[in-house]
């Protein structure tokens, strides 16, 4: 990998304020489920906007042409059409070549980590003469109001650059271990605008997942205690807690609750090896196929990591699709820690009140038309337009107040 950059939306809400307004104790959102804000998304910022934003910062913050663009996917589960991808818009918002080979993939959290695989490949198959992989994973994650998923929302995208010359961190290519198993633990069919879910059987289909791919992953999988860092897809930062106890559990063939000997050490593992990587995705919410890559940027920011230090990330795509993998850091990728850190993105979002989350919440669909969307000014805009917010000639949420 040799960039990273992450784009959210202008606006966000606390979620003590969302338990307050549904008359739920904080401590479940900010505790039970660890998460502390939620970025919400106004129009015009569609999974488009996003993805153009990320990937516009990855390639200026280090310096990759667009003409070194050679392969350009989008994994996303909220696209904007069923059948035009959102890499088209990003493919002309970039203004990336024409013989760059450019599509969506899409299996729910899983698509930007299927969309890497299918770039490795790509990178040595010999059919990228010398030319990079642009792989941009971008998603709102939308369920209805006052539903149990309502705090698990969130909003944003991560754009990486995949190429032959990693500076950040190189794959393992010799190590891997996939899972599909069809279950319905969360889905959006056609004529539905929110995911629905069966959130506690998703989460016992995620940590299944988990396990399997951990089996899947041997005879090559690394000890527990070889791994500088695990990272997990993260719907709410809670359900990585869980991951890594099940991770735990696999590695020394236990089964640990609160009153086991090991419990401890179980907690001394998830404070060394997970959870300082999570304070971007406590404060975004659930971007979805983004989300692992979201904790590790906030790894690449905030961990002193060793060259060569073995980090696992485990992708996990509700229907279900999962992966397990290995990557290392690259010697000198802390360099690069200023052009990653999402931190300005995060302080610059302004806070909605519960009011006017519930009235965008409704409105979104009507406030976003057609005729936006496929406005060329909108589009085709110059980086520091698109940055500036200065998009005056897009209805904003803020002229429906
Ligand atoms: P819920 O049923 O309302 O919450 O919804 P709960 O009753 O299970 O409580 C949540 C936690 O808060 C529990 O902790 C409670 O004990 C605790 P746990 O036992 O799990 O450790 N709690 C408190 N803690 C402190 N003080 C309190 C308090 N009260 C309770 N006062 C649920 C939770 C996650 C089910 C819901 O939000 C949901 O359905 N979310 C969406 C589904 C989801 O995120 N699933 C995750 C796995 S599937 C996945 O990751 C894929 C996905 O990203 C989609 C994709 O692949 O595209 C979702």
């Amino acid at each position: 990998m040799e960039a990273i950059a992450f784009h959210t939306t202008q606006y966000f809400i606390e979620l003590s304020d969302l338990a307050e307004a549904r008359s739920i104790a904080p401590e479940k959102f900010t505790l039970g489920l660890g998460q502390q804000q939620m970025s919400i998304a106004c129009p015009p910022e569609d999974t488009v906007h996003l993805a153009i934003n990320a990937a516009k910062k990855a390639l200026e913050r280090f310096a990759i042409s667009p003409d070194e663009i050679g392969m350009l996917v989008v994994g996303t589960e909220s696209g904007v059409d069923h059948s035009k991808p959102v890499a088209v818009y990003v493919h002309q918002a970039l203004g990336l070549p024409s013989n760059c080979i450019s599509y969506e993939t899409k299996h729910a959290c899983f698509g930007a980590m299927a969309a890497i695989s299918a770039a490795g490949d790509w990178l040595i198959s010999g059919r990228a003469k010398n030319r990079k992989a642009l792989i941009i994973a971008a998603d709102i994650a939308n369920y209805a109001l006052h539903s149990a998923a309502e705090p698990t929302q969130g909003a944003g995208a991560v754009a990486m650059v995949i190429s032959d010359q990693p500076t950040l961190v190189s794959f393992d290519r010799a190590t891997a271990g996939y899972f599909t198993h069809n279950v319905m633990d969360f889905w959006r069919p056609l004529y539905a605008k929110e995911a629905l879910t069966d959130g506690h059987y998703s989460i016992e289909c995620y940590l299944d997942a988990l396990t399997h791919t951990l089996m899947d992953a041997k005879p090559e999988l690394p000890r527990l205690s070889d791994l500088a860092a695990c990272l997990y897809h993260v719907p709410f930062v809670k359900m990585a807690t869980k991951a890594h106890q099940r991770h735990f559990e696999f590695d020394q063939n236990l089964s640990l609750d609160k009153e086991s000997p090991n419990w401890q050490r179980l907690l001394q593992s998830y404070q060394a090896k997970t959870q300082p990587w999570l304070e971007y995705n406590a404060r975004v919410g659930n971007i979805y196929t983004g989300s692992l890559f979201l904790s590790l940027m906030g790894l690449l920011v905030k961990g002193n990591l060793e060259p060569d230090q073995l980090i696992s990330l485990f992708s996990y795509g509700s229907g279900s699709a999962a992966a397990f993998s290995l990557i290392r850091p690259v010697a000198g990728y802390d360099r690069f820690r200023r052009q990653i850190d999402p931190s300005q993105d995060l302080a610059h979002r302004t806070k909605l009140s519960i009011a006017q989350y519930q009235d965008i919440m409704q409105q979104r669909d009507q406030l976003l038309t057609e005729n936006d969307r496929i406005d060329p000014a909108y589009w085709g805009l110059t980086a520091p337009y698109l940055y500036s917010g200065n998009r005056a000639h897009i209805r904003q949420y803020s002229d429906f107040l």
